[in-house]
């Protein structure tokens, strides 16, 4: 068995892209210079301090840019969950304040960061919908329409799913939201978790018609405990932390400069050739797709392998407990994750596929493969390889009805 400590990208064939991603060369050398000499706080007068304001200034126009959106339109925090939270409870509270409302509609698939956020701000006393999903993973238009009421005040929808891929339609979601803002008498605020979609998927804030928008950097490239807040100018929006009066007053506390610098640099690069990186990567991912479905008997695909990102598989093992799984694959050397990895440590068949209709059963032998800019070729052949083998120790041990 390989020691962990000696687990590296080169010496792994590292398939979990989606629970975080190695550090890119950008994101790595715009960092440096503020882990080291250029140590200043952005809020000093002084040099050291204007150049670290700089440095935060230029990461927010590069950001802005990458998004389509406005640098004064960009915040910095400190991941996903953060930005996620921020835009949920900041838009939420500043709404009820208004007295817009309190009904908030989301869906079933969220990342556990906007499902948690919905159920808090349930026992804060608002009114939550939570939308289904069809068996690939997508919501209806058509039942989002139908939430819609005067009371409404936020919509919160998943851009791509991190357990199964599936992207869901935000530019209709934001058009149903138009013709309904002609109905009522405030705008329904959009919020989308995109942390799963730069690298694989265009992101452009106009487009997507999105009044609020949440990052992660580890996901593409970048450091980890850093992220970004889209936030629509003029959106109603009431800080999470408060303290000083950094990013425009919306999110108190000294700026993570290397973490900010590194997070634009990976974002810029993910931007950079979009179209040739899908295309590669979804020829490896469909190669393992076929080569699983050839070689293991009882392996089905969950999820949509259209609307989707290009980079995720997500795939049942019938007899097979997941875990089971991740452990024998791990022991070969290949790096992958049971459903979601956030949710690791208390497993529990995956929210996700039980919204899909996927019976408990294949749930729990599901594995989520997601591929990465450096995955090749000969990866896929060798997970190809050991693969039916390691499934059927998984399902010796596993000790299910297979
Ligand atoms: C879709 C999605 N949203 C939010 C998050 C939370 O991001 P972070 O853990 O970086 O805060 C994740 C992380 O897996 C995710 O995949």
């Amino acid at each position: 068995m390989r020691p962990a400590a000696a687990a590296t990208i080169e010496s792994v064939i590292y398939l979990d892209h989606a629970a975080t991603s190695p550090l890119r060369p950008e994101a790595r050398e715009a960092m440096l210079p503020f882990l080291d000499g250029h140590f200043g706080n952005p809020s000093g007068l002084y040099s050291l301090g204007r150049q670290a304001q700089a440095a935060v200034d230029t990461a927010r126009a590069t950001v802005a840019e990458c998004l389509g959106a406005r640098p004064t339109e960009v915040l910095f925090t400190s991941g996903g969950t953060e930005s996620i939270n921020a835009a949920m409870l900041g838009i939420a509270y500043a709404m009820r304040r208004a007295g817009a409302g309190n009904h908030i509609i989301t869906t079933a698939i969220e990342h556990h960061a906007g499902l948690h956020v919905a159920q808090h701000l349930e026992e804060l006393g608002f009114e939550v919908t939570q939308l289904g999903c069809d068996g690939s993973g997508r919501i209806s238009i058509e039942e989002f329409r139908r939430a819609l009421r005067p009371g409404t005040v936020l919509a919160s929808v998943m851009l791509a799913n991190n357990e199964v891929g599936t992207v869901q339609p935000i530019a209709a979601v934001s058009g149903v939201l138009r013709e309904f803002a002609g109905q009522a008498s405030h705008r329904v605020l959009l919020h989308t978790d995109a942390v799963q979609a730069p690298a694989w998927l265009p992101i452009d804030v106009e487009e997507l018609g999105v009044d609020a928008l949440s990052l992660s950097s580890h996901k593409f490239g970048g450091p980890k405990g850093s992220g970004v807040l889209y936030l629509r100018r003029s959106t109603p929006f009431m800080p999470l932390l408060h303290g000083g009066g950094q990013e425009m007053q919306k999110r108190a506390g000294t700026e993570n400069v290397a973490g900010i610098a590194g997070a634009a640099a990976a974002l810029e690069a993910s931007t950079r050739g979009l179209g040739e990186r899908q295309r590669t990567v979804r020829e490896l991912r469909d190669r393992l797709r076929d080569g699983i479905l050839e070689r293991v008997p009882g392996s089905q695909v969950n999820g949509c392998q259209v609307n989707c990102v290009p980079n995720n598989l997500n795939i049942s093992f019938d007899g097979v407990e997941s875990d089971v799984l991740v452990r024998l694959l791990d022991e070969r050397g290949i790096a992958v994750s049971s459903g979601s990895a956030c949710s690791n440590s208390t497993w529990e068949p995956s929210h996700v596929l039980m919204a899909m209709g996927v019976p408990i059963r294949r749930a729990v032998g599901s594995i989520r493969f997601s591929l990465g800019e450096e995955t090749t070729g000969g990866d896929i052949a060798q997970v190809l390889d050991v693969l039916p083998g390691e499934v059927a120790a998984a399902r010796a041990e596993s000790a299910l009805p297979v």
